[in-house]
C-alpha cells in the first residue's frame, strides 16, 4: 500500500517509521530541514522500540501522484495550506485520516480542498485523536515514550466505516495502539479541553506539565478548564466537571517530564495551535454570549509569542 505522512513533526515521524516497517511504501512530505534529515539519516526513533526507518520525503507533492491513504500529520494552524496542495496534487484524492489537536479541523480541510477545487467523496476524512506520546529531537528524529492509542470513529455510511477499517488496520498492524469509540467528536472535545487547560499556561511559563499540580500555574489551568467545559456544554457537548478535572490531572501526571506541544512550538519559534484550541473557544463562546476571560488571556499571551507573518 502507498501511504503518504504529510507532516514530519514527532507523531509524523514516528508513525511514518512504524508503518514502513510492516513493508508499505511509505512517503513523508515534510519542511527542508526534515526532508534532509530524513533523506540522509532516515527516520530515527528513540525511546520505546528504537528503529531507524529509510524512507523518501519530499517537499512538495508532485501533479497526479497516487496514494492509498494519508495520515495528515501537520499542526492545526498548516491544515488549509496542506490539504491545498494535496487536493491539487493527489487524484484521486486517497482516504485521509486528520489527527491535529484542537477543534474546527475539519472546517479547515473543506477549505483547503475548496481552493484546491477538489471535492471530498463522501466518508474519504477520518478524524483520529492521539494519545499516543513522542517528542520532536530534532529534523526527523523522535524519542517515543509510554502508552498511547489512537481513537477513530465508527462512522454511520458504508464508505466512513470502509476508511476507518483501513486506518485501523494500517496503524493496527504497525504496532500503533487503535480504538473505535463511538462518538469521535466527543473525544475531539474532550482532548481539547485537557488542551486548552494544559497547552497555554505550560508554553507561556516555559515549564514542564508536570509543574502545573503547583500555584499559581494550576489555579489558572483550572480556570481556563472550567471555561472550556462551559464552552463545551454550549456547545452541545456536556462533560461531568469532575470527570474532566481528574482526568486533566491524570494527564498531567503521566506526562509530567512533557514540555506540551504549545511548548516546543514557542521554543521553535513556530506558529502554535493556540487559534485551533482557544481561539476555537473564544469564537464558540462569542456565538453563545460567553465571557472567557482567562481563554482571552492566555491566548493573547501566545499570540504575542508567536512569530509574525508576512501578509499573504
Ligand atoms: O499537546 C500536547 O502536548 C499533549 O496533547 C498533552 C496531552 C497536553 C501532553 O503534553
Amino acid at each position: 500500500m502507498r501511504v503518504v505522512v504529510f507532516g514530519a513533526g514527532a507523531i509524523g515521524c514516528l508513525f511514518a517509521a512504524r508503518i514502513a516497517r510492516v513493508h508499505h511504501e511509505v512517503l513523508v512530505v515534510a519542511r527542508e530541514p526534515e526532508v534532509v534529515a530524513i533523506r540522509v539519516n532516515g527516520v530515527i526513533v528513540e525511546g520505546r522500540d528504537p528503529m531507524t526507518a529509510f524512507l523518501p520525503a519530499v517537499d512538495a507533492l508532485t501533479d497526479g501522484m497516487r496514494s492509498d491513504a494519508l495520515l495528515l500529520t501537520v499542526k492545526a494552524p498548516d491544515v488549509r495550506a496542506a490539504v491545498r496542495e494535496i487536493g491539487r496534487r493527489i487524484r484521486p484524492l486517497p482516504p485521509i485520516l486528520a489527527l491535529q489537536n484542537g477543534l474546527g479541523v475539519e472546517r479547515e480541510i473543506a477549505e483547503g480542498l475548496k481552493e484546491a477545487e477538489a471535492p471530498l467523496p463522501p466518508g474519504l476524512l477520518s478524524r483520529g485523536v492521539n494519545t499516543v506520546p513522542a517528542t520532536r529531537l530534532g529534523p526527523g528524529r523522535v524519542r517515543a515514550a509510554g502508552e498511547g492509542e489512537v481513537l477513530l470513529g465508527t462512522p454511520p455510511t458504508p464508505e466512513g466505516r470502509a476508511s476507518v477499517d483501513l486506518f485501523r488496520e494500517l496503524l493496527g498492524a504497525a504496532g500503533i495502539a487503535v480504538r473505535a469509540v463511538p462518538d469521535i467528536d466527543r473525544e475531539v472535545w474532550r482532548k481539547a479541553l485537557l488542551n486548552a487547560a494544559i497547552n497555554p499556561v505550560t508554553a507561556d511559563h516555559g515549564i514542564p506539565n508536570g509543574q502545573l499540580a503547583r500555584d499559581p500555574w494550576r489555579g489558572q489551568a483550572e480556570a481556563l478548564l472550567r471555561e472550556a467545559i462551559g464552552v463545551a456544554r454550549a456547545a452541545g457537548q456536556e462533560f461531568d466537571p469532575d470527570e474532566i478535572e481528574s482526568d486533566l490531572w491524570r494527564v498531567v501526571r503521566a506526562t509530567a517530564a512533557n514540555r506540551s506541544s504549545m511548548l516546543q512550538d514557542v521554543d521553535r519559534g513556530h506558529r502554535t495551535e493556540i487559534d485551533a484550541i482557544s481561539g476555537e473557544l473564544l469564537r464558540l463562546g462569542a456565538d453563545h454570549g460567553l465571557e472567557l476571560p482567562a481563554t482571552r488571556r492566555a491566548y493573547d499571551r501566545i499570540r504575542a509569542r508567536e512569530p509574525v507573518l508576512p501578509a499573504a
